[in-house]
């Protein structure tokens, strides 16, 4: 589990290459790892956003947004993580579906990239847009399009692209043509949420990547609870991939905010515990 390449991609935008070669046997497209930075560390769960069989290495791209990203940042070439488990979660269903439009908003746009990849591998006409507040958040888009037929960049303030949200390109490439076979869609669940409602009355199959609240990855705390059809599913067992037709988002939005006061908690702690972790 030790890191063996680090390189920051955008503010606070970090990529790792860890050695894992049991993850990287088996690790499937849309499955994640749960790692602890150090004995005392709270668990967090990152998507594999690449796994090199050969070399034995899983790659991990995340945003230092709280507490334990943040410490996990400050690791080095050479440092180890304390614990590392995985692939857990289920695949993205992966085939041909004909044409494709696969979405990926802020650090959602690394987590994108295996499924894209093996769209493109599985025969699909794949269209990406990848969605960003500013051109700098706008990561990978050359990893991106390389597995893409086209691309569209939409940001917030008009840096990067087109000015405005995913969704504005996706109605107008629904309004054309509704002959898409799937909508895939990972970022913020309020995106993940405007793109199912856009994508719902023209029926078109629509999957979202949910990153609700996880504990241990394996379907035993019942953190990641998430109501999708009226049935009680765990994210990390049952999903994380879900019919976002189908998905109670203000559930989930209101779940995702459970936590706020303990994390602020941490953030005030950081400077303390980055010391600890550099010493
Ligand atoms: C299946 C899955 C895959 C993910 N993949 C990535 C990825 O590839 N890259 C990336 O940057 N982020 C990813 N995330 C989100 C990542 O887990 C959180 O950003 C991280 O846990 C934040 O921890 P923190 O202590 O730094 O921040 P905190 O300040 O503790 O929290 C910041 C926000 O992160 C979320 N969060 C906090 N703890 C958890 C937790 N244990 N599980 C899930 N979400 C949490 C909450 O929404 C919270 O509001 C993924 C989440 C899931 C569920
Ligand atoms: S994270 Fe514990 S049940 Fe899913």
């Amino acid at each position: 589990m030790k890191i063996i390449a680090k390189e920051q991609l955008a503010e606070n935008l970090i990529k790792f290459v860890i050695e894992s070669p049991n993850i990287a046997a088996k690790a499937l497209p849309g499955q994640f790892i749960v790692l602890m930075v150090n004995e005392t560390g709270e668990r967090i769960p990152l998507t594999i956003v690449d796994n090199d069989k050969k070399n034995g290495t899983i790659t991990i791209i995340f945003q230092a947004v709280g507490f334990t990203t943040t410490i996990l940042g400050k690791l080095e070439v050479g440092d180890c993580l304390f614990s590392l488990v995985g692939p857990l979660g289920r695949p993205t269903s992966v085939g041909n579906y004909g044409q494709v439009i696969l979405i990926g908003g802020g650090v959602g746009i690394a987590e994108l990239l295996p499924v894209v990849r093996a769209l493109k591998r599985a025969g699909c006409v794949v269209t990406t847009i990848l969605g960003g507040r500013t051109a700098d958040l706008v990561i990978l888009s050359e990893e991106i399009k390389e597995f893409s037929n086209i691309t569209f960049i939409t940001t917030n303030d008009g840096s990067l692209g087109e000015k405005g949200l995913v969704t504005d390109t996706l109605k107008r490439l629904l309004g054309k043509n509704n002959d898409y076979g799937l909508v895939f869609c990972v970022g913020p669940v309020p995106m993940m949420k405007a793109v199912s409602e856009v994508t719902k009355p023209f029926g078109t199959k629509t999957l979202v990547c949910l990153n609700s609240i996880m504990i241990d990855g394996t379907g035993m705390c019942g953190c990641c609870r998430v109501t999708v059809d009226n049935q009680t599913k765990f994210a990390c067992v049952d999903g994380p991939d879900f019919d976002g037709h189908l998905v109670d988002f203000e559930e989930l939005m209101t779940r995702q905010k459970r936590f706020v006061e303990q994390e602020e908690c941490g953030l005030c702690k950081l400077d303390e515990s980055i010391k600890g972790v550099t010493e």
